[in-house]
């Protein structure tokens, strides 16, 4: 989604500025827009539909490399079509104020009829603009006391960042539902919505809070918070990301890049966690909560997307083996639902990027209402990770494609063991305990045997890349990977790719059925396995194509398939991982065969901060 950067220093705004853009595009953008102060009276200023490479030009063009201050940002249309006048930043009549705003301005229809009639004059179709107007109408000399009075006025979400041309040396800021962090370096600031845009500069960070604002320079930093809530000490938080971690170093694609990292992705989700002597899973993240957690009666995994999809594996291996009832939901019904949450209901909002609105809302909805809430995120620090009670980082470094990969396998690693954690807490025995444990550990190697044979899945892509109708089937454990899998070949391939459960076939989807259909069965060899292969006879007895994905060599299995792919041999409960991982590789090679822009599939963002 949207970008934000800003900088104030002395070490070429320009630069840093474009940089910063650059490393945010992962992020999904359709056009973009930068302000840079410098020594000329007048600010250079350029707004572009399409990539940042456009705004590159346009300042080599203008011999622009410096400046002293600056703001940039790359806009995913919401109100007002993708233009280069929409593009922020925006400004006010006198282009006194220059803003950009990630979110959405809900009562910005009211507030501009208002303005209009007052006689401002508006360049854009955009809720941001408004912002700028307001700025002009209530500013008395004093930009933190402004900003306060525009936040007033305000509903909705926004991460606002912005300059006064008579103060370029000053950037003033607002944050409401819409993640903005600070980024602190001797002589020099930084203010984005995501640290990958400064992190080769610094790694001194402040996360805002939410109804912070404030006013920032080289050599300052004010914050204040609109409900009086003080920053503490200790806000100064050093991120142990590395800039190295987000480069695509010699793979084509981040994605690809990404799938391999999946084997290493379980190695540090698990790392110190497991205690294989003692049989024990140990969750530092949740041990502030462990009173409260032996206490509850009903768990509720929430999440969007792929995260929702390692989910489905969780809330199966929960019941399995808490016991309680778990129910997945996905986060943008469950926010408008009823649900009975009460003080012994578990909430865990799984994300990778921790900044998903929906999962957010729906996260402090339950905590409202008395629910103990989790976290199972990557992003440390994010908005998801710090409005939860406790929770449990995945650790698994920058996921910069937006098609999610390694993030899939590491959260049902990391859900499991929260499960497990909890099965000790509540003194459950498992008898399975060891066995889990011990194929847990073994993972990396598996992802590692199925990465091996990523020539076979290209070539199997490529066999089929005239076909254009996927059903991905998959029963128990392995719903979840085919939802995963049919995700993936939607999003970055753009074919139409439903996931269902193998056993629901016959009741309505099976009319679809014939030799153009592809349908992807994982039926490896587990407790479903023979409803599994009798589900896959109903699909060949009327023409379609099969590719099973198994584990398990046995000539009915070759029989039944037109291709057959392997994983290795493990407890049913991890077949989802080995078989997503197959699955990605799948989607990636697909897409590849139709040249799609893989890392910035059309229509989508990384983090989806909007409702
Ligand atoms: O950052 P999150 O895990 O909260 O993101 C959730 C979804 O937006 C995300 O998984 C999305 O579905 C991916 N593009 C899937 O590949």
């Amino acid at each position: 989604m949207c970008g934000i950067v800003g900088y104030v220093g002395k070490n070429g705004a320009t630069k840093i500025l474009l940089n910063g853009l650059k490393n945010l595009e992962y992020r999904g953008y359709d056009s973009a827009g930068l302000v840079v102060f410098g020594s000329n009276s007048a600010p250079f200023l350029v707004k572009k539909k399409g990539q940042v490479e456009v705004l590159e030009r346009e300042c080599a063009k203008r011999n622009l490399s410096g400046g002293f201050s600056g703001l940039c940002h790359s806009r995913w249309a919401t109100h007002g079509g993708v233009s280069d006048k929409n593009a922020h930043p925006h400004w006010d009549c006198q282009k006194r104020f220059f803003i950009v705003h990630n979110g959405i301005i809900e009562n910005y229809k009211e507030l501009k009829d208002k303005l209009l009639k007052e006689g401002h004059k508006f360049n854009s179709e955009t809720d941001t603009e408004v912002v700028a107007h307001l700025f002009e109408k209530f500013y008395n000399g004093d930009l933190n006391r402004t900003v306060e009075k525009v936040m007033r006025k305000l509903n909705g979400a926004y991460a606002l960042v912005g300059i006064l041309k008579n103060k370029p040396d000053v950037i003033f800021f607002a944050r409401l539902s819409s993640p903005l962090i600070i980024g602190k370096k001797e002589g020099e600031v930084f203010i984005a919505s995501d640290v990958n845009a400064f992190i080769e500069h610094t790694k001194n960070v402040i996360y805002l809070d939410d109804y912070d604002y404030g006013v920032i320079s080289a050599d300052n930093i004010l914050i204040k918070n609109l409900h009086n809530k003080k920053k503490k000490k200790g806000d100064i938080k050093v991120i142990d990301w590395d800039y190295e971690a987000g480069l695509k170093k010699n793979y084509r694609h981040f994605m690809l890049k990404e799938i391999f990292e999946e084997p290493e992705a379980v190695i540090n989700a698990t790392r110190g966690r497991i205690i294989i002597d003692d049989m024990q899973v140990k969750l530092g993240g949740l041990e502030q909560v462990r009173h409260r957690l032996r206490l509850v009666d009903k768990i509720v995994l929430c999440a969007c997307g792929t995260a929702y999809n390692a989910g489905l594996a969780a809330k199966i291996f929960m019941e399995e083996y808490l016991r309680l009832p778990v129910s997945c939901e996905v986060a943008s019904e469950l926010r408008y639902r009823h649900f009975p949450y009460d003080a012994y209901t578990c909430f865990v909002g799984i994300s990778q990027s921790g900044e998903t609105i929906d999962t957010l809302k729906a996260l402090e909805h339950a905590k409202k209402l008395g629910a103990l809430t989790l976290g199972v995120v990557n992003v440390v620090g994010s908005t998801i990770a710090r409005a939860t009670d406790a929770g449990v980082y995945l650790h698994i470094g920058p996921e910069i494609a937006v098609a999610s990969t390694k993030a899939y396998i590491a959260q049902i690693v990391v859900l499991y063991l929260m499960a497990l954690y909890i099965a000790q807490l509540k003194n459950i025995k498992i008898l399975k305990k060891k066995v889990i444990l011990e194929a847990i550990l073994k993972l990396p190697m598996h992802l590692r045997q199925v990465l091996n044979n990523s020539r076979s899945v290209k070539t199997l892509a490529d066999d089929f890349k005239n076909y254009r109708h996927f059903f991905y089937l998959g029963r128990k454990y392995n719903y979840s990977v085919v939802m995963e899998g049919a995700l993936k070949l939607k999003e970055i391939a753009y074919v139409f790719a439903e996931a269902y459960p193998s056993g629901e076939m016959k009741h309505g989807p099976i009319a679809l059925i014939d030799r153009k259909m592809v349908n992807i069965v994982v039926a490896p060899k587990d407790s479903v396995y023979k409803k599994n292969l009798s589900n896959l006879e109903e699909i060949k007895a009327r023409g379609g194509k099969v590719i099973v994905i198994t584990n398990n060599k046995d000539s009915a299995i070759e029989k039944l398939g037109d291709n057959v792919l392997y994983i290795p041999k493990t407890i049913e409960e991890l077949n989802p991982i080995l078989a997503g991982s197959l699955l990605h590789l799948f989607a990636y090679y697909y897409a590849l065969t139709k040249n799609r822009p893989i890392d910035k599939p059309r229509n989508l963002a990384k983090s989806v901060t909007v409702e």
